[in-house]
This record gives C-alpha cells, sequence and structure tokens, in this order.
C-alpha cells in the first residue's frame, strides 16, 4: 500500500463487496455445524478470529452465520464502523481488539482463524510473535485462512511490511494439514493501481491430536 492512501480510505472502499474467497474455503473447511437452529444457524458457540480484518466483510458474514468473532485491526475508524452497523441481535457475539502487531501477544482461542491480505503489513521485527500467537490460538481440528506475499510482489523491499518465499510460507505452517495451497505471481489491479502480485493464498488445518 503506498504511504499517501490511508488504511482508513483503502477500507472504506471495501464496503459492499462480497466476502473473500478464502473465507469459502475456510468455512467449507471448518464444516457445518453439528446443532443448526430451526433456520440453520449454529447454535453452538464457533469462534472465529480475523485479524487485520479491515472494513469487516468477512466479520459480518461469520456473525451472520452464528459465530462468535474477534475482530483483530489496528485502525480504528473501520471498527468504529463495524460496531456501528452490527444489529443488535448480532452485537452480542462481536468482539473488537483495536490492537497495532506491535500490541499483540495472545489472541482468544479460535476454530477458525482468518487474516486475508492482512499478515503482509506486520512489520518484521513483529510478525515472528503475531504468527506465534496466531499458531498457540489454533484450536486443535481449527482452520487457518491467510495471505502472505513473496518476493515478486510489486511492494516487496517496503521495510514495513513482512514478505515469505515459498520455502519460508510452508514453514509457517509446518505441522498444520494443508487444506489449499495457491500460489499467485501474476500481474493484476490493486485499489491504488495495476501491481504485480505474488501471494500465497494458503487454508490449513491444525491436526486434533498431536
Ligand atoms: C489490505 S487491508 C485487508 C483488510 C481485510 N482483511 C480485507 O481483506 O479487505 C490490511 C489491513 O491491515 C491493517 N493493518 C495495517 N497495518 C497494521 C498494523 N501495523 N497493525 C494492525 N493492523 C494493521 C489495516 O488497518 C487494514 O485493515
Amino acid at each position: 500500500m503506498p504511504h499517501d492512501v490511508s488504511w482508513d480510505e483503502y477500507n472504506a472502499h471495501q464496503s459492499g463487496r462480497r466476502p473473500r474467497p478464502s473465507l469459502d474455503m475456510a468455512l467449507d473447511a471448518v464444516g457445518p455445524s453439528t446443532s443448526p437452529d430451526a433456520s440453520g444457524v449454529p447454535t453452538e458457540d464457533r469462534v472465529a478470529v480475523d485479524l487485520g480484518c479491515g472494513e469487516g466483510v468477512e466479520v459480518t458474514a461469520l456473525l451472520e452465520q452464528g459465530w462468535t468473532v474477534h475482530a483483530v485491526d489496528g485502525e480504528p475508524a473501520v471498527l468504529r464502523r463495524l460496531a456501528e452497523r452490527t444489529p443488535a441481535d448480532h452485537a452480542g457475539r462481536l468482539h473488537i481488539h483495536h490492537l497495532a502487531y506491535a500490541e499483540i501477544d495472545a489472541l482468544p482461542e479460535a476454530d477458525l482463524i482468518h487474516s486475508s491480505y492482512a499478515l503482509p503489513y506486520c512489520p518484521p521485527e513483529h510478525f515472528d510473535r503475531v504468527w506465534a500467537t496466531v499458531r498457540a490460538a489454533l484450536r486443535p481440528g481449527a482452520v487457518l485462512a491467510v495471505q502472505v506475499f513473496g518476493p515478486h510482489d510489486t511492494s516487496f523491499g517496503d521495510p514495513e511490511m513482512t514478505f515469505h518465499t515459498e520455502a519460508q510460507a510452508r514453514a509457517l505452517i509446518a505441522g498444520l494439514d494443508v487444506v489449499s495451497w495457491r500460489e499467485e505471481d501474476a500481474d493484476g489491479m490493486a485499489y491504488t493501481g495495476p501491481k504485480h502480485w505474488h501471494v500465497f493464498h494458503v487454508v490449513a488445518r491444525r491436526p486434533t491430536e498431536g
């Protein structure tokens, strides 16, 4: 993200889009609730974390499907908008955490951790600690869906961002079962205009034992 565009501006632009495919894939991997109510909404307390949730499109989708959701982001305005637009009957399941990556040293235990296009913006000096908290928060059987950026990405070299080679990205999920692994290495569009995307789209599951 060029530094002349604020996260508030970027995130506001996300309002109204569909939830990202990474969330659909993660939800497919989690599977249906074992105890839906008459309308199909799960009644058990399934917990999700959306790390770097931005405008909260995925947070809202999870709330609508009955999840308890911890929405984490460093940008106060998006979290305010998320709280304001969340209907009262969902608000009790929404937990908002205004945290910069520099401040994250624990996350709630979760059945699903989603983090779309957000972890690359964690400064390198904080990444290992943040990643350790993500891994520690995965309950047995929990699903993780993240994107990390590779060295061919246009933004490579930004000192405030963290990049991973394929080997490094695979090492991040060591010990997890790979549900889906896709490398994108192609020209495309970003909010700020054309760019080259080098992204590892990863969905993985913590084994139920071990
Ligand atoms: C590209 S947006 C992705 C937002 C959302 N997950 C999505 O898919 O649209 C990156 C998010 O990371 C957050 N972010 C960037 N730097 C951060 C930092 N140092 N600490 C915490 N959050 C940060 C921004 O506020 C923004 O919401």
